[in-house]
C-alpha cells in the first residue's frame, strides 16, 4: 500500500503509485473541520479520478458527528474505504484534539469511529501511531476496542507522536498488535525494500505492508518492493515521470501553487545519485514550469518520447470528482 503523506499524496503521486503496482493508495489528510467553518488554512481541495481505484481517503478530525458527515461525502466522492487519522502529531492538528491525541482519548476515538462506521457503507480503517509518549504502548490498547467500535483493519506506525520521524519504528508492536485482533493490520515504517518487507511480514504477520518516504520520487522502489526487479530507472525515465508529476500537479493545483508544490520532489526524483546535485539547484530557483520542462528535456532529450507512452495511459481529463468541502490542510502529518 502507498502511504498517505500530507503534501505528497497529490492525485499524480497516487496514480503513479499504482501504475507500479501498489495494491491500494491513500489520500492525504483531509480535514472535516472545514464542513463546519470553512476557515481550515488549505491546500486545495482532493480531485478523485477513475483509475486510483481502489482508493482510501483519509480524514482527521475530532467531532464525531461531524467525521460522519464528511464520511458521506468522501464515499459519495467514490471512496471505497474510508480511513481515519489517529496518527497525526503535529502540534496544529493534535491541538485541536484531532490526529495523534486521540490516542490518548480512547472514549472519544472510539465514538468517532462508531460514528464512522454507522454513516458509510465502506469499510472504515484507522491508522495511528503507537501512542503519543515514547515508549507508549497505547495501540495495544485503543486499537482492539477501535476493531470492536467498526474499524476493518488497523494501520501502525509504530513511532510516538513525540518522536515524529526519528528514531526506528518498532515493529515488535505492529506483530503485538496482530495478535490481537482479527481484522488486517497493515504495517507502516521503515519499509524501504523487498528483503525489509519480507522480513516485517514474516516477523509481524501483517496483513501488508505500507510504503512511504521509500516512494517519493521513486516508485522504482514499489516496483523492487512487489516482484525483487531492482533494475535502476534510466535518466530517461526519471525525467518522463518527473516532468507527467510536475505537469499533472500544476494541473490538480494551479500553476502558482503547483510549480511551489513540486519543488521538494526535484531532488527525490534527482537525487539518489541519478543526476548530478547542481542540476537539482538549477530547477529550484526556476520560477514557472515551462522553464523547468524545458531545463529538464535539455538534460534528458529521450525522455520526450517515454512521457509519451505515459500520458497515452493517462485518463481523459474531466473524469474526476472534486472534494470541495474537505479541505487539504496544511498541516498534516502522520
Ligand atoms: C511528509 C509526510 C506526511 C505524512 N502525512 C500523513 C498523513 O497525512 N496521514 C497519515 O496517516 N500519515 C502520514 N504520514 C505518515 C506515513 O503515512 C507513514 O506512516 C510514515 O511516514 C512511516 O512510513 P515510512 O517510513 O514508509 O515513511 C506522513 C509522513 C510523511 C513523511
Amino acid at each position: 500500500m502507498l502511504a498517505p503523506m500530507a503534501g505528497v499524496s497529490v492525485q499524480a503521486f497516487r496514480r503513479q503509485g499504482r501504475r507500479y503496482g501498489a495494491g491500494l493508495v491513500c489520500s492525504e489528510m483531509v480535514s472535516c473541520a472545514g464542513i463546519d467553518h470553512g476557515n481550515e488554512r488549505t491546500l486545495g481541495y482532493l480531485r478523485v479520478g477513475s483509475d486510483e481505484h481502489p482508493l482510501a481517503i483519509q480524514l482527521f478530525g475530532s467531532e464525531p458527528g461531524v467525521m460522519a458527515e464528511a464520511a458521506r461525502m468522501v464515499e459519495a466522492a467514490g471512496a471505497d474505504l474510508v480511513d481515519v487519522n489517529f496518527g497525526c502529531p503535529v502540534r496544529k492538528v493534535t491541538r485541536t484534539g484531532a490526529g495523534a491525541s486521540l490516542l490518548d482519548e480512547p472514549d472519544r476515538a472510539r465514538r468517532i469511529v462508531q460514528a464512522i462506521a454507522g454513516a458509510v457503507t465502506v469499510p472504515v480503517t484507522v491508522k495511528l501511531r503507537r501512542g503519543v509518549e515514547d515508549g507508549a504502548r497505547t495501540c495495544l490498547e485503543v486499537g482492539p476496542e477501535l476493531v470492536e467500535a467498526g474499524a476493518a483493519s488497523l494501520t501502525l506506525h509504530p513511532r510516538s507522536a513525540q518522536q515524529m520521524y526519528t528514531g526506528e519504528a518498532d515493529h515488535a508492536l505492529t506483530a503485538e498488535l496482530v495478535e490481537l485482533v482479527d481484522v488486517p493490520v497493515v504495517a507502516s515504517g521503515d519499509i524501504t525494500s523487498r528483503a525489509r518487507a519480507q522480513a516485517v511480514l514474516a516477523w509481524t504477520g501483517a496483513a501488508a505492508v505500507m510504503v512511504g518516504r521509500a516512494a517519493q520520487g521513486n516508485p522504482w522502489a514499489l516496483r523492487e518492493i512487489l516482484d525483487g526487479d531492482g533494475t535502476a530507472p534510466t535518466r530517461e525515465e526519471v525525467v518522463a515521470e518527473l516532468l507527467l508529476f510536475v505537469r499533472e500537479t500544476v494541473r490538480e493545483l494551479g500553476e502558482r501553487r503547483g510549480t511551489g508544490f513540486v519543488k521538494k520532489f526535484y531532488g527525490w526524483y534527482l537525487g539518489r545519485g541519478r543526476f548530478p546535485k547542481p542540476f537539482k539547484q538549477e530547477l529550484v530557483v526556476l520560477d514557472s514550469t515551462e522553464e523547468v520542462v524545458t531545463r529538464l528535456l535539455a538534460a534528458a532529450p529521450g525522455a520526450a518520447e517515454v512521457l509519451e507512452r505515459l500520458e497515452a495511459e493517462l485518463p481523459a481529463a474531466g473524469d474526476e470528482i472534486l472534494l470541495d468541502r474537505l479541505p487539504i490542510s496544511i498541516y498534516g502529518g502522520g
